[in-house]
């Protein structure tokens, strides 16, 4: 039987979202127009919501926007 290891092409992949992604893109669009936008990701461990943001960061970086992160325990 072949031994099944992860793949680090796949991990990168970023799958579905459309919809979060849609309001994301929308939000981000206001903001680089002037009109800046609080939007907040909700939901539990592991569903998604880093990753999610970090999309969202790769995009506005692309756009020349400045992408800040800050953590918290
Ligand atoms: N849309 C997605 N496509 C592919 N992998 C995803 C997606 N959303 C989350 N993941 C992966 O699932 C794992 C948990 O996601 P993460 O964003 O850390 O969750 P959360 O921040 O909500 O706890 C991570 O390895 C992340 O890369
Ligand atoms: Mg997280």
């Amino acid at each position: 039987m072949a031994e099944i290891r992860p793949n680090s092409d796949i991990a990168q992949v970023f799958v579905g979202r459309r919809r979060e992604m849609a309001e994301l893109t929308s939000a981000l669009n206001d903001a680089l127009s002037g009109q800046g936008r609080l939007v907040m990701l909700a939901g539990e461990p592991g569903i998604g919501k880093t990753r999610t943001a970090q999309e969202l960061g790769v995009l506005a970086e692309q756009r020349g926007a400045q992408n800040l992160w800050g953590r918290c325990h």
